[in-house]
């Protein structure tokens, strides 16, 4: 993948370390942000970050944070959105950037959830639109998803995977713009049954991440669900399931100890309780074991 223009609106915690990963990988980037002082510290977050982590520090100086929109996106081959996950807003400033970018821009939303398809409905050139949803922190999380819709061209696609390939990402092609896509769905039925527990008194909170930590959350950044079925024997696999999918979860809304929790303002670390109690201090220990975890398993990116 030769030098591309990249362009990233929003630079909060995803777009700086998007507009990051970019510049690591040679590209030229601007940033924009509706507020000043998130943009007047996007190089130097960026450079205490790579500081942090022994990459190469000067290419913050490849990032070029610009206060207007049009300016941002006019040269780009590649805008990325990553403002607040609110769909009203995304549409406004994809009717937006469509204003101002070249015929051949590549326009995608890093959106958790909302389908890209709601996102960009309303665009012209809707073939060259499309999905990629990284995870945090992105410079240390490999996976980006790249996520089209029934209007995606597949020269988008492609060149949208190549150039996240060549930035070090592992990028996996979402062939149906499903909620959730891959990860997220993945994420959440495992998160549901896990509140259904505590739920139901089989165990609390801490038991239940206890679990998973000692059992196959240590085998998982390994090997995935299908790749153990096929270990274990698709006949065992057929086995467990007729005896335990008719007893696990399968509400289809949130479950009422979630609501609960939250309407009783248990809302996790910001609140110092959620499904457990939260010091600042177990707080500041959790987030530095993740990036520990995360910093400490960096190049094992390609799960093939
Ligand atoms: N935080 C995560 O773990 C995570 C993971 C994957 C995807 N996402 C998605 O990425 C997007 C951004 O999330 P975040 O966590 O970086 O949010 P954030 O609040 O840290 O950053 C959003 C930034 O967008 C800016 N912004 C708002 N409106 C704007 C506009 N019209 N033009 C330019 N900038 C604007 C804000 O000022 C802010 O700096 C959301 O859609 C979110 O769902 C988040």
């Amino acid at each position: 993948m030769s030098k591309a223009k990249i362009a990233v609106v929003g630079s909060g915690l995803m777009g700086h370390g998007i507009a990051q990963v970019f510049a690591l990988a040679g590209h030229d980037v601007t940033v924009t942000d509706t507020v000043m002082k998130n943009l007047d510290r996007v190089q130097s977050r960026i450079a205490t970050n790579l500081r942090d982590l022994g990459d190469d520090a000067t290419a913050a100086a490849r990032v070029r944070p610009c206060f207007d929109l049009g300016e941002t996106v006019r040269d780009a081959d590649f805008v990325v959105e990553a403002v607040f996950e609110n769909l009203a807003l995304k549409k406004k400033l994809f009717a937006a950037i469509e204003r101002h970018v070249r015929p051949d821009a590549i326009l995608a939303s890093n959106t958790s959830v909302i389908p890209i398809t709601s996102i960009m409905k309303g665009l012209k050139h809707r073939e060259r639109a499309l999905g990629t949803h990284w995870w945090n922190p992105p410079f240390l999380v490999p996976l980006v998803e790249v996520i089209e819709t029934k209007w995606t061209s597949p020269r988008t696609v492609a060149w949208t995977v190549d150039l996240h390939r060549a930035a070090g990402k592992e990028a996996a092609h979402v062939k149906k713009d499903v909620p959730g896509f891959i990860g997220n769905r993945l994420q959440h039925a495992l998160w549901r049954e896990a509140i259904s527990l505590v739920e139901h008194g089989i165990c609390d909170a801490e038991t239940v991440d206890a679990v998973i930590k000692a059992s196959f959350g240590r085998r998982l950044a390994v090997l995935g669900p299908l790749e153990n079925a096929d270990l274990v024997g698709t006949d065992l696999t057929l086995a467990i399931h007729k005896t335990v999918l008719p007893a696990i979860d399968s509400r289809p809304g949130p479950s009422r100890y979630l609501r609960g929790l939250v309407a009783k303002g248990k809302l996790g670390f910001k609140s110092g309780e959620g499904f457990r109690k939260w010091s600042p201090q177990d707080q500041a220990a959790l987030s530095a074991k993740v990036f520990a975890h995360l910093k400490g398993s960096r190049g094992g990116g390609n799960s093939k």
